[in-house]
């Protein structure tokens, strides 16, 4: 897909679902932009990922199991650090050396929010683009609240939803949009090399309302939303009122060209009860729905240009970030293979290439000759 983007953090999975009990001596499968990945605890009790496919004979290393905390292929064994080197073969004998080539691409990971990120591509480590930071999920007086969907469709519609305030008054009229005050500030924008932020006022459908109860606020107070696209595919929305405030980290992830899987991780300094973990979850499943059905008609790819207006100014700039970074030289697509099974899977070079040279140079050439082809 020529839209994704490598050399970034993607959020791939929960840290419980690979510390739960039943994944014990087990890795992980995540599929990332057609990328299959295994996720594993290593010998430190520090989390890896690797590719997926093994290069002995290309079984699926997830499949197999962990073991003092390194990758067991399930097909011959073949036992991988999370440094992506090949430790051990047991068919080899008598001191017999494991090929040099018995390497896997093995990716950065980071522990973050409850959430393990990982680094899809091969930037130094000072030049990455950092992890999204929300100082409020570190503060104690917040309450986290995770939700997850998966919808059908390209990643880019789903995450300019997030970014677009003027649909709230007419998609979410039912709920929180306020259908008599359509969107039309006049506000600034500030981007800098990873980020493009915002601050506005928007009035909230009292049918929707989500904070406490404020009647000194008057019958439709103004809330302030700090809105922030973060690269890749990442959007924070920070609603607040008076001392109340209700901040929500979106993460996107494609999975495929038509599966994405949205993360929505909220924290708020109100009302912490399980009650209203229920009531704001029932909110926002019927917002996404409201949503959901438009946003998967969505193909602005048949379009020679999007129209854009003056008060879009915050999606378009957070449009042009996206895609003067993927003009960069960091579009996904070079790395995709095709399988003899009519789908195509992305390997896509992690630092362990450059670390290593006769690695690089085999997918190097690969990756010459697919664009030959092309051409
Ligand atoms: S395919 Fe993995 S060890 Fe043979
Ligand atoms: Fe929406």
């Amino acid at each position: 897909m020529k839209e994704w983007l490598k050399n970034s953090w993607y959020a791939v999975a929960q840290v419980s679902e690979l510390t739960a009990p039943e994944m014990k001596g087990k890795a992980l499968k995540k599929t990332v932009m057609r990328q299959n990945l295994a996720l594993f605890i290593d010998g430190d009790g520090k989390y890896a990922a690797v590719n997926d496919v093994c290069p002995h004979m290309g079984a699926s290393l997830s499949l197999g199991c962990v073991r003092d905390g390194q990758l067991v292929c399930p097909y011959h064994q073949f036992t991988f650090g999370s440094d992506g080197h090949c430790k051990s073969v047991p068919s080899i004998i008598n001191g017999g050396k494991i090929p040099a080539n018995a390497l896997i691409d093995s990716y950065p990971v980071v522990e973050k929010y409850g959430l393990i990120w990982v680094f899809l591509g091969d930037t130094l480590e000072a030049q990455r683009i950092p992890i999204v930071t929300v100082p409020e999920f570190e503060m104690p007086e917040f309450h986290r609240l995770y939700h997850e969907v998966v919808w059908r469709g390209s990643v880019r519609p789903m995450l300019e939803n997030l970014i677009d305030f003027t649909h709230f008054s007419y998609l979410h009229a039912q709920t929180f949009g306020h259908g008599d005050f359509p969107f039309r500030d006049n506000y600034k924008v500030n981007k800098n090399k990873y980020e493009v932020s915002c601050t506005v006022k928007v009035k909230i459908n009292p049918k929707g309302w989500f904070f406490p109860p404020m009647p000194e606020a008057g019958e439709n107070p103004d809330v302030t939303v700090f809105c922030r696209f973060h690269l890749p595919t990442v959007v924070v929305n920070d609603f607040s009122i008076g001392k109340y405030k209700d901040v929500t980290l979106f993460t996107f992830t494609p999975r495929d060209e038509n599966e994405t899987l949205i993360r929505m991780y909220g924290c708020r300094n109100y009302d912490k009860e399980p009650t209203t973990d229920e009531s704001l979850k029932n909110l926002g499943e019927r917002i996404l729905k409201e949503d959901q059905g438009v946003i998967e008609s969505c193909m602005p790819e048949v379009l020679p240009q999007l129209v854009g207006i003056p008060v879009d100014r915050y999606l378009l700039a957070a449009r042009g970030l996206y895609d003067q970074f993927l003009k960069a030289g960091n579009s996904v697509e070079p790395h995709v293979r095709p399988t003899n099974r009519g789908f195509s899977l992305t390997v896509l070079p992690s630092p362990v290439r450059r670390e290593n040279p006769s690695f690089g140079r085999a997918w190097g050439r690969k990756e010459a000759e697919g664009q030959k082809k092309k051409s």
